[in-house]
């Protein structure tokens, strides 16, 4: 039996302890068990038998910076990951308490067991088990774990862009995203981007009576409807002048790709979403409308009244978080000044209106074509006893982007959670098997790398 066969309850329990601290890095109420959760990454990379762990302080949360560089002549590897997570609200639609872990079948469920603890733990777990079980890893490995990918924090950015010269490396090996299906291994080759901020609109300077001045007073929250219907059509077309010219269609080949995956729409509709039907742009297939079309939406809605019962206001002021989802070639600072510019189109009279930026991302596509990504397959293949697909995904993680512009490297993005795994909503989960068998993958790849 391996190492790594033999010593799964013992990755369970020490990943029950991470799943427990309530590292929410967008709620100030969190900060110190985001701190927590940072020096717990840490001890883990030192336990695991990294040459050196160590906090990297700046503004915001720490990041987690390790290494082990005694493979001369090998090449270096950057693992990335996050060890902040979502809120966990609304609480009472949990049926275990969210930083409670809870076995239920093959599944552990708790905020962050998918997104993304339990897939950084993945990767700390295959190079403590390459180390304790031969003394030494066959490639060179560095880690860098941050604590605000969820809120689109400004930290690693900023380092990385100073290129510190102890993050040379020759690729990034992430694990934060989905397989296309279970038992089916998947590497993901492209991200969308973001914009995400408030859309602020402004009316009379104060709350009026509806009824007094119903019919000449401003309304805010209208034109924010107003604003957000001239902003995407009823067929979710983006209508802001300019937004798709510099998106990239996917070539023939990857369509073609896409439509050979197993896929059932309904099960997709009704089960995993809940929903009546899909819409979106008619004559774009599916894959393309969520990996290679970008997107607006609103998120909230806040102003006026929203309490139980009934009162008669014209609120004086609203304000909407909207966020536009961006594919390649789309760039974050032009997509946000159209954004911006339609915003101010498209206010009706009586209103001020502004759009706000909160953070931004650009958009990541990769060309699987490079042997780390063919070593990624490889092992995967091996370990799930199926081919790897690859697919895009049309969530967004900022640093992919940032790795590519800054440090010139691609990103191997080897995903172990499961469409079915509720990122960032009520009852996460994390299916154990995938645990364990990306623990096998990641392991396995490395030593391929090295040979
Ligand atoms: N792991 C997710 C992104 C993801 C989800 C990729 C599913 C592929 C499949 C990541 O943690 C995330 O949620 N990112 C945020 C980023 C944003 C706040 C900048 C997102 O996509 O909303
Ligand atoms: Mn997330």
């Amino acid at each position: 039996m391996s190492y790594y066969q033999q010593h799964r309850s013992e990755f369970v329990e020490g990943l029950r302890a991470f799943l427990r601290i309530p590292s929410v890095s967008t709620l100030p109420e969190h900060s110190s068990d985001v701190r927590r959760a940072a020096e717990f990454v840490r001890e883990e990379l030192r336990t695991a038998g990294m040459s050196f762990a160590e906090l990297i302080e700046g503004k915001g949360h720490p990041l987690v910076y390790a290494e082990w560089m005694n493979a001369p002549g090998k090449p270096t590897i950057l693992f990335y990951g996050h060890y902040d997570v979502q809120p966990a609200d609304p609480l009472e639609e949990w049926k275990s308490p969210p930083f409670e872990p809870e076995i239920r079948g093959q599944d552990i469920f708790a905020r962050g067991s998918s997104d993304d603890k339990g897939q950084t733990y993945i990767q700390i777990k295959a190079v403590e088990g390459l180390l304790k079980s031969t003394g030494k890893l066959p490639v060179n490995v560095k880690f860098l774990i941050e604590g605000e990918e969820e809120t689109g924090g400004e930290h690693i950015e900023e380092y990385v862009r100073t290129r510190p010269p102890r993050l040379k490396a020759d690729a990034a090996v992430i694990c934060d995203t989905e397989m296309f299906a279970p038992g089916l291994p998947t590497i993901c080759i492209g991200l969308r981007g973001i914009v995400y901020g408030e859309l602020v609109v402004e009316g009379a300077n104060h709350d009026l009576h509806s009824g007094v001045y119903g019919g000449a007073a401003p309304n805010p929250i209208q034109a924010i409807a107003q604003i957000l219907c001239a902003l995407k059509d009823s067929n979710g077309h983006i209508s802001i002048p300019g937004f798709y010219d510099r998106v990239i269609p996917p070539d023939p080949q990857e369509r073609e790709a896409w439509a050979r995956l197993p896929f059932d729409e309904t099960e997709y509709t009704q089960k995993e979403m809940g929903a009546a039907e899909l819409v979106g742009e008619p004559e774009v297939p599916l894959f393309e409308r969520v990996w290679a079309r970008p997107t607006l939406e609103v998120h909230g809605i806040r102003g006026g009244f929203t309490g139980e019962g009934a009162k008669t206001v014209i609120p004086a002021r609203a304000v909407a978080k909207v966020s536009t989802r961006l594919v390649a070639d789309q760039r974050p600072e032009e997509a946000a000044q159209q954004l911006k510019n339609a915003v101010k189109a498209a206010c009706p009279r009586g209103v001020r209106a502004e759009f706000r930026v909160i953070h931004s991302a650009a958009p990541s596509l990769t060309n699987p074509d490079n042997r780390f990504i063919h070593a990624a397959a490889q092992a995967m293949n091996q370990v799930f006893g199926k081919e790897t697909v690859f697919i895009r995904s049309g969530g967004s993680i900022p640093i992919v982007g940032v790795f590519d512009q800054y440090l010139g490297i691609p990103s191997v993005m080897m995903g172990f959670g499961l469409p079915d795994d509720n990122l960032h909503a009520p009852n996460e989960k994390f299916h154990l098997p995938n645990f364990f068998r990306g623990i096998e993958s990641v392991a396995l790849y490395l030593e391929m790398l090295g040979r």
